[in-house]
């Protein structure tokens, strides 16, 4: 290795690289080969780890749009909770990874592995449960402070424009949430079924609850409201 090439920084790790993203402080968090209960547990370890550190991530970036839009910065708000919405949409896709998994070999590390443990403890999701009502209060200041409801915006998108961009990228970020709840729900029911109580003794149906609470309930009513404007005849 050159002078010119080697690692600079403090840290644990040949390179900086590994210094940098503290990889072997990582990678010790994940269960050695020897001490798994069944060979699948890496993947539902890794799976569920991987999720914690995004949803910490998004709750960081949720802490950062509450700032923007109480300083009345709603294009960048609604660039971060786009950047959220994203993130989401890479949670789901990853959870189905583990619909790869036979539910006899699950049943193995369920049994050996998980003690009580349960999802719902998660104190990232539990963060992300709270979005909804950390983003309602600064976002009706906002709509306060500019003097329009949201049904005036929904009805003329164009001319509220930067609010109209808000609402939108709420409802997308809504939407990925109410997507995961669901992919997740699909997911538990097709690795233990629908019919079970999860390690806590609550039933695996439940699930379904969740996919029926919106964070910004209030958004949704009011995409009803303006079609009941509308008259429709049926
Ligand atoms: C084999 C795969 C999985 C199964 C069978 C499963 C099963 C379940 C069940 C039965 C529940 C509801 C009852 C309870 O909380 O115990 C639950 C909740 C939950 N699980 Fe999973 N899960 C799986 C994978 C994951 C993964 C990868 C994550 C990623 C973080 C996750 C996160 C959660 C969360 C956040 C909840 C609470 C959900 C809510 O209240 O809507 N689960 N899981």
């Amino acid at each position: 290795m050159s002078a010119h090439t080697g690692p600079i920084l403090e840290g644990r790790g040949a390179t900086d690289y590994e210094r940098y993203i503290r990889v072997p402080e990582l990678l010790e968090l994940v269960k050695p080969a020897d001490l798994l209960a069944h060979p699948e547990e890496r993947l539902f370890q890794t799976t569920h780890q991987a999720a914690e550190l995004w949803l910490h991530h998004i709750d960081y970036e949720i802490g950062r749009v509450d700032g923007l839009i109480r300083g009345d910065e709603i294009g960048h708000a609604a660039e971060l909770l786009d950047r959220c919405t994203r993130i989401l949409i890479l949670l789901r896709q990853q959870i189905v990874i583990l619909e790869t998994m036979a539910p006899a070999d699950y049943h193995v590390i369920r049994t050996t592995s998980l003690g009580r443990g349960s999802g719902q403890e998660s104190p990232g999701f539990a963060k992300l449960l709270d979005v909804g009502k950390r983003l309602w209060p600064p976002f009706e200041e906002l709509l306060g402070r500019r003097g329009v409801s949201l049904i005036e915006i929904e009805r003329a998108p164009r001319i509220h424009a930067e609010l109209f961009r808000l609402v939108q990228a709420m409802l997308d970020y809504d939407e990925a949430f109410l997507n995961w709840r669901f992919t997740h729900m699909r997911l538990a029911f097709r690795v233990i079924g629908s019919k079970v109580l999860s390690l806590k003794g609550v039933p695996a149906s439940q699930l379904e609850m969740g996919t029926r609470e919106p964070l910004f309930p209030l958004l949704w009513d009011t995409i009803s409201e303006l079609t009941a404007e509308w008259k429709p005849t049926y």
